[in-house]
């Protein structure tokens, strides 16, 4: 009975402990604090951390995604945007950096890894940075050893997508992590993203719950005009349930490889049709102009469930689904 009693304890002790890690490696695929491992496949932004407390700081992260051309399913960090708050007085430092901007560092081109946009801090005052002999890798180096942030970049030649990675390592004992979804990676609960789609009584795949949180968090600044369109179409357009109707329908567009990469090899961009799609099933199935557009994008590719049969019945009749 105690036996039972004490590994009882553990489970919730284990259950609760919030690792100081949360990190993305193969440009997708997220570990967060609780080592649930998520998947972001979408070309757009995220909060991965928001407003997190690690030592004297507030950290917020966004990292960029976007899709490689070349190889037409794989997702890459491409930028990465960081804010940091010091909670004693609320002076900010907020800055960035992406593939360019790092590799130039690497290079030697250029003296710092990040690029300060905003805020009273000096980037002195708050950061150094990681060598330039690390393969591939640029880190921000909190001066007092709170924190270190690490932007891996994609290697064009090679097991390229494999080093597209971020890592956030909180060393304080002060650490508060935010809550899901308010960021992905959560504050240290198990299955977060399954606690939060059971508790909204969902029954889909936990994946349209992270793209139903992405694309109704305005906090983030998506800078793609497509994932801006898509993220205020979900928002404002959508009523009650059609908000995760639109993630349930349209995920698929940009994370089912084999419909993804049709789209990219007809030449067409998943994330239009991704906004397409959402703008479509904002309306009730009724914008014909998004359903001309989205019918376009989807043409002669596999057919993607509950959205393909409509798209053909409402506008588009001759269209093929292989
Ligand atoms: C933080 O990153 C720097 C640069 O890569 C490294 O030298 C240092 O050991 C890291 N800090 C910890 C506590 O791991
Ligand atoms: C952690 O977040 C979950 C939601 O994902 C929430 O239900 C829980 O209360 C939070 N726990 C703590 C300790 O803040």
């Amino acid at each position: 009975m105690l036996r039972i009693i004490v590994a009882s304890l553990l489970l919730v002790a284990v259950a609760y402990a919030a690792e100081q890690v949360c990190e993305a490696r193969n440009g997708k695929n997220i570990i967060t604090f609780s080592e649930t491992p998520e998947r972001t496949k979408f070309p757009c932004k995220y909060n991965a951390l928001r407003a997190t407390k690690c030592g004297k700081w507030k950290v917020t992260l966004s990292p960029g995604n976007t899709m490689e051309m070349e190889k037409m399913k794989r997702y890459v960090i491409k930028t990465m945007w960081v804010g940091v708050e010091r909670i004693s007085d609320g002076m900010k430092w907020e800055g960035r950096s992406d593939l360019k901007i790092a590799r130039k560092y690497l290079n030697n081109i250029k003296k710092e890894p990040f690029v300060k946009k905003d805020g009273a801090l000096s980037t002195g005052d708050v950061f150094t940075f990681g060598p330039r002999n690390a393969d591939n890798k640029v880190t921000l180096v909190e001066k007092s050893g709170d924190f270190n942030i690490t932007f891996g970049l994609y290697e064009p030649e090679g097991d390229w997508h494999k080093s597209s990675s971020f890592k956030f390592e909180c060393f304080s004992s002060t650490f508060d992590p935010s809550d899901y979804p308010k960021q992905i990676c959560g504050n240290g609960t198990k299955m977060e993203v399954r606690e939060f789609k059971q508790a909204m009584d969902w029954t889909d795949q936990r994946k349209a719950t992270l793209f139903h949180n992405v694309f109704t968090n305005m906090d983030i600044v998506q800078t793609d005009s497509d994932c801006l369109s898509a993220a205020r179409a979900m928002t404002n357009k959508c009523k009650g349930d059609q908000q995760f109707e639109a993630a349930r329908v349209c995920w698929p567009i940009l994370g089912k490889p084999h419909i993804q990469r049709c789209i990219s090899q007809n030449m067409d961009s998943p994330i239009s049709a991704f906004r397409h799609c959402v703008e479509y099933v904002c309306s009730g199935y009724t914008d014909l102009n998004a359903c001309l557009a989205l019918s376009e994008e989807i043409d002669m590719c596999p057919q993607v469930p509950e959205l393909s049969l409509k798209v053909r019945d409402n506008c588009k009749p001759d269209l093929f689904c292989n």
